[in-house]
């Protein structure tokens, strides 16, 4: 029998937030006492809507697999972008990334604010996978709102937070528009006013020796040149061919080494099994989720991927998924880590 070398599957958490079912969302005035409630809600892997400067957030505990899978769900996102990860301070960020000396200047001159590092992974890493989206990188941003700083403090662990808006609409700056989108989808709304900032925050990109803008947002592209003491360079255009990839858009999606092979019966001979449901009853494989449930298998994605990866096996055949609710997403997944890579890879 197949032995993977990867962590165990993710547990379940007692619920997956607002997964297919219509949930009841509180909205509560952001008060001390309704933060330290939130707080619960992530603590026990449930969803949050709450201000940040920028635009309001949907927060989950970033180091729960099943509860990132309930912001996909949430969203309806048909695909697994990886997330930011938000923290209180530079400490906590400094325990979940390995900081350049650029990275670090970028952090003391603008924390808390409006703006988002990525960076390598540290050892001590608590960001789950799928919140990474599979990668070695982390994107990690302390905000300046007090609501966002209070529940940070208090959730005690790093929130992944999209924007909390349904996928393919614009992004919220007021609990109304958080509650437009997403009633009946999340488990509270904290409301703390207009967030005054509207756009999203600038993202930079600190993985190669020279730090890269990967989003325009809330800190202007002048303050930051001022701080690092030079002009930025422009990103390669997403899919230019012809423009040379840099690091931090080279390795934007995690995509292993073995072929993949989607909708299969069963693992061939130098094939390992990623199954679904027990579809591949004794064969070789790592099973997404043995009760066939989506939250589960999209939590355990990544590391089952790389799991079966790791064993160097020359493909992965890959069970059939349904293309409902989260396994849109799970799907639009894998085919891309199915699809051709350049030959560079
Ligand atoms: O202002 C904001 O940034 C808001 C508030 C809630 O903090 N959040 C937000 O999240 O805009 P979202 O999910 O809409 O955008 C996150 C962006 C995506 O474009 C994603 O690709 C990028 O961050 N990102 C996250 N992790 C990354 C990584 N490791 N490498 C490159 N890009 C990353
Ligand atoms: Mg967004």
């Amino acid at each position: 029998m197949y032995k993977p070398s990867s962590e165990p599957p993710v547990k379940m958490n007692s619920r997956p937030a607002a997964i297919g079912k219509e949930t009841n969302t509180r909205l509560l005035p952001a008060d001390a006492a309704s933060i330290a409630e939130a707080a619960a809600v992530l603590r026990a892997g449930g969803l949050v809507a709450f201000p940040t400067e920028t635009v309001y957030g949907l927060g989950a505990d970033a180091t729960s697999g099943t509860a990132v899978a309930g912001i996909y769900a949430a969203k309806q996102r048909p695909s697994f972008n990886p997330l930011i990860a938000h923290v209180p301070s530079l400490a906590a960020a400094l325990r979940e990334g390995n900081f350049s000396t650029a990275a670090l200047a970028l952090a003391k001159a603008f924390w808390p604010g409006p703006l988002t590092l990525v960076v390598p992974v540290a050892s001590t890493c608590s960001v789950c996978d799928l919140a990474r989206a599979g990668l070695a990188s982390v994107a990690l941003r302390a905000p300046s709102h007090p609501v966002a700083r209070a529940l940070l403090e208090a959730a005690g662990r790093p929130v992944a937070a999209p924007s909390a808006n349904r996928s393919g609409r614009v992004s919220p700056t007021t609990a109304a528009h958080v509650l437009a989108d997403l009633d009946g989808r999340i488990d509270l709304v904290l409301d703390g006013g207009p967030a005054d900032v509207g756009v999203e925050s600038t993202i930079m990109s600190c993985l190669g020796p020279e730090p890269m803008l990967l989003r325009p947002g809330g800190v202007p592209r002048e303050a930051i040149e001022r701080v690092l003491g030079r002009p930025l360079a422009d990103p390669p255009e997403a899919g230019d061919p012809a423009a040379p990839l840099a690091p931090g858009l080279l390795a934007s999606h995690y995509a292993p080494r073995a072929a993949l092979r989607m909708e299969a019966r069963a693992p061939g001979q130098d094939e390992a099994g990623l199954d679904f449901g027990g579809q591949f009853a004794g064969a070789a494989s790592l099973d997404l989720s043995p009760s066939g449930d989506l939250a589960e298998a999209a939590a355990n994605l990544f590391g089952h991927l790389r799991a079966l990866d790791a064993t160097g096996v020359a493909g992965i055949a890959v069970a059939p998924i349904p293309a409902s609710g989260l396994g849109e997403a799970i799907n639009d997944r894998l085919a891309r880590a199915a699809a051709p890579r350049p030959a560079e890879r």
